[in-house]
């Protein structure tokens, strides 16, 4: 059995792009399927809670820490297989995500190409369905391959069993609880397939005519676009969006764009009408750029919850909450973290 070495009371503000956080009262890492098993047998053993985290770029993390053991996943490995038009791209879940968009994006595969430039792990996309740019990756996911950590177990879970939802997937819900991500298998085009339809994209492309759409192309534009609107994580503390748009009914849209009119809002397609949190935190609330003490929401996101040095689990938690009492007041409309909390009361770390 390949046990890694297992540290007690490691600080974790350093392993997340917010940069807060407590210790661990037990943090390893993995670098292998065997090494996460061998992790998972330990904590089972000694009846500990069992989180793995990943680039640590959606997660706020208590100033007590986290009870149990904390694995950091560097499961690494990326692999491909061609099947006529379609590619299954392979990777370990602890590959650095935007390192496996640019790799299918120079082979020239489609489908990850609107997803460039999002920090993160490869095993966070399908726990989350990470999405941007009118894309989310549950569209081009095939399968998920899990350890189950109550039995050791290893299974492929194909795409139609993952339950996406927006920024949603069994792996966040009771029943995907003590399931592990090992790999994602995903399921690229070799003929061009570009998604042009999301509004900042659209904008982009028809400001030069009409071109020749490459894969790379797509990837640039969207990095360009990125780097406009998001903080630089490497230097800034941010987890990215720290709310969900939120999903309204029909009538609630209604009743919001007479008041607000020019409320951007999508057709969720389920009836259901998503409106975009960053114009209302902007143009309802005034909030762009809001800043108390060491938290502040970015001048040029304000979906976007920056860290400006210093501040504290429990001072994000606050400001946050103050957010939310300030769109409710505007609205009516109550919004939902993105950002995952782990220590918390209310948070949900494997069993
Ligand atoms: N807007 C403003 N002011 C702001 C922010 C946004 O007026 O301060 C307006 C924009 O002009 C636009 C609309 O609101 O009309 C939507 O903004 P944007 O296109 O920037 O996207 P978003 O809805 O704020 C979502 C995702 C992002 C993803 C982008 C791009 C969520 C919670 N966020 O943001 O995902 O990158 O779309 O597709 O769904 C993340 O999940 O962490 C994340 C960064």
């Amino acid at each position: 059995m390949i046990m890694p070495d297992v540290r007690q009371r490691v600080m974790l503000a350093p392993y997340t792009t917010l940069k807060v956080g407590g210790p661990a009262e037990y943090f390893a890492i993995a670098k292998s399927e065997e090494e996460m098993a061998a992790l998972a047998g330990f904590a089972r053993e000694r009846g500990l809670e069992f989180t793995v985290i990943g680039g640590g770029s959606n997660i706020l993390v208590s100033d007590d820490g986290i009870q149990g053991l904390v694995v950091k996943n560097e499961i690494k490995g990326v692999s491909s297989e061609v099947d006529g038009e379609r590619v299954f791209l392979k990777a370990g879940s602890g590959e650095i995500w935007d390192d496996v968009v640019a790799h299918s994006v120079e082979a020239g595969w489609w489908g990850l190409e609107n997803l460039s430039a999002i920090p993160g792990t490869v095993g966070a996309t399908p726990v989350q369905n990470v999405g941007a740019y009118g894309i989310e990756v549950g569209e081009v996911i095939a399968s998920v391959r899990v350890l189950d950590i109550t039995t050791g177990e290893i299974s492929e879970i194909p795409a139609t069993d993952c339950r996406f939802g927006y920024r949603d997937s069994v792996f966040k819900n009771e029943a995907g609880r003590d399931l592990i991500i090992l790999s994602v298998t995903y399921v690229l085009s070799r003929m061009p397939a570009p998604r042009l339809h999301y509004r900042d994209l659209e904008a982009r492309f028809a400001e030069h005519g009409p071109v020749q759409v490459s894969v790379s192309k797509v990837r640039a534009v969207v990095m360009d676009i990125r780097s406009g609107k998001f903080p630089d994580w490497k230097n800034i503390g941010t987890a990215g969006s720290f709310f969900k748009n939120p999903i309204v009914s029909v009538s609630d849209h209604e009743r919001l764009v007479d008041i607000y009119p020019g409320l951007p809002a999508y057709t969720d397609g389920e009836g259901r009408m998503k409106l975009s949190l960053g114009w209302i935190l902007d143009h309802v609330c005034a909030l762009r750029g809001y800043r108390e003490g060491n938290v502040g929401l970015y001048e040029r996101q304000a979906l976007v919850l920056v860290n400006r040095g210093g501040a504290t689990a429990s001072e994000i938690k606050n400001f946050s909450k103050k957010i939310r009492e300030k769109v409710f007041e505007k609205t009516d409309i109550e919004i939902e973290m993105e950002v995952r909390m782990l220590g918390f009361d209310e948070s949900n770390s494997k069993k």
